[in-house]
């Protein structure tokens, strides 16, 4: 058995283990007390799966197993491609003990979370995420679902996997900008609400866009114990979960309006949290100094040319809306992140352009 470090999302009988360790498949962890029944279905990608299913089995061993490979990339996050996988259920017989397996990165970590929230009402199912955003991000909190070709993520569920497992080997064959986009989701987990974090990944970027195994663990280890404490605090979102959505309100509209998969989603998400950070109103040296840390990671600290109105449209499908008032995640400082709906809609314009 392989070394590795456990960290626990508490969610009373929904509680589920993080394990974070490297040389975890190849038989490294025993996944079978995760998997309900005797059958799994491995949802995995063309570009994942050759690289990783067949090594999966001696996790699972005494275990039915059958797998299904998505077409790769954003675009595919979609109600079709959810459709195929529930098609892969119903052929195989699946039923209400079966186990659905996410190897991959958030698209499938997504695609493959809300087929098990639908099938027959929701099945288990366990996440085994493959990327460095998904491994300190999407795999866990339990949200699930696909894109609406009018806005990201919008048709979903929440479903919390049983366990997820994090091999940090499989990080090696992930390429550079995938690696510098997941690491603006670490880097969003320092700004929001713990400011030595922040410092550490100042002191640390260099080790960990160099893949030091080390630096990529305890990043991923930090990343974890905090997501894991805002989900346990707040599930659904009543409030505040939000705060794991700092800079997401600007970099869902980058992402759309670009096209799924122009952007990556990390990258969005950087231009984002720099104009999150300048509506916020704090001083321009943390705004600054935010910036400094992104361009060191190799992320966009601009977003693209996007007109005032495609902004204002494409936000007015942000979760966050009520009331047709939006929302933002904003900074009092760095470390210290806040959701309101008091926003100064003067610097809102001049961030995207409009005029007022
Ligand atoms: P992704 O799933 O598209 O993976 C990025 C690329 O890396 C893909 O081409 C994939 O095939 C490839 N890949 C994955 N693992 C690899 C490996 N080990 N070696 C080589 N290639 C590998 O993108 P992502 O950045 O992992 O996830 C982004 C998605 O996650 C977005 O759709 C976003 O909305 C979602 N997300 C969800 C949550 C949540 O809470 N559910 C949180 C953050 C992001
Ligand atoms: N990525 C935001 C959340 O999980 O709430």
């Amino acid at each position: 058995m392989s070394v590795h470090k456990t960290i626990t999302v508490n969610l009373g009988q929904r509680s589920y283990p993080i394990v974070i360790g490297r040389e975890l498949l190849d038989g490294g962890f025993d996944l079978t007390s995760f998997v309900k029944g005797r059958d799994c279905l491995i949802v995995s990608n063309e570009t994942v799966a050759p690289l990783y299913c067949k090594r999966l089995a001696p996790n699972l061993a005494g275990k039915t197993i059958t797998s299904i490979e998505l077409p790769d990339g954003e675009e595919h996050k979609t109600v079709a491609t959810m459709q195929t996988i529930l098609d892969r259920l119903v052929a195989t017989g699946a039923n209400r003990d079966t186990t659905v397996i996410a190897l991959g990165g958030g698209v499938v970590g997504d695609i493959a979370g809300f087929a098990a929230a639908c099938y027959m009402r929701g099945v288990a199912f366990i996440q085994i995420p493959t990327t460095l955003l998904a491994q300190v991000d999407s795999s866990v909190g339990g949200k699930t679902g696909v894109n609406h070709a009018r806005g990201k993520n919008l048709i979903g569920a929440f479903h919390q996997p049983r366990a997820v497992v994090i091999d940090t080997d499989t990080l090696a064959t992930l390429p550079d900008r995938e690696l510098r986009a997941g690491l603006a989701e670490v880097i969003k987990h320092g700004a929001i609400c713990e400011l030595g974090f922040f410092e550490w990944i100042e002191q640390n970027i260099d080790a960990l866009l160099a893949k030091d195994p080390a630096a990529l663990a305890h990043a991923i280890q930090r990343s974890c114990e905090v997501k894991a404490g805002v989900v346990a605090e707040d599930e659904r979102e009543a409030g505040r979960r939000a705060i794991l959505n700092f800079g997401h309100t600007f970099g869902h509209a980058i992402e759309h309006s670009q096209g799924y998969g122009v952007w990556l989603h990390g990258e969005a998400v950087a231009a984002g949290m720099v104009m999150a950070a300048e509506l916020s109103g704090i001083a321009a040296s943390d705004v600054q100094r935010l910036c400094k840390l992104l361009q060191r990671t190799g992320l966009p600290t601009e977003p693209p040319t996007i007109a005032a109105e495609d902004w204002m449209r494409a936000m007015g499908l942000d979760k966050k809306v009520r009331q047709k008032q939006l929302r933002f995640v904003l900074l009092r400082s760095l470390g210290d992140a806040y959701f309101t709906a008091a926003y100064d809609e003067k610097r809102l314009g001049q961030i995207i352009g409009r005029k007022i």
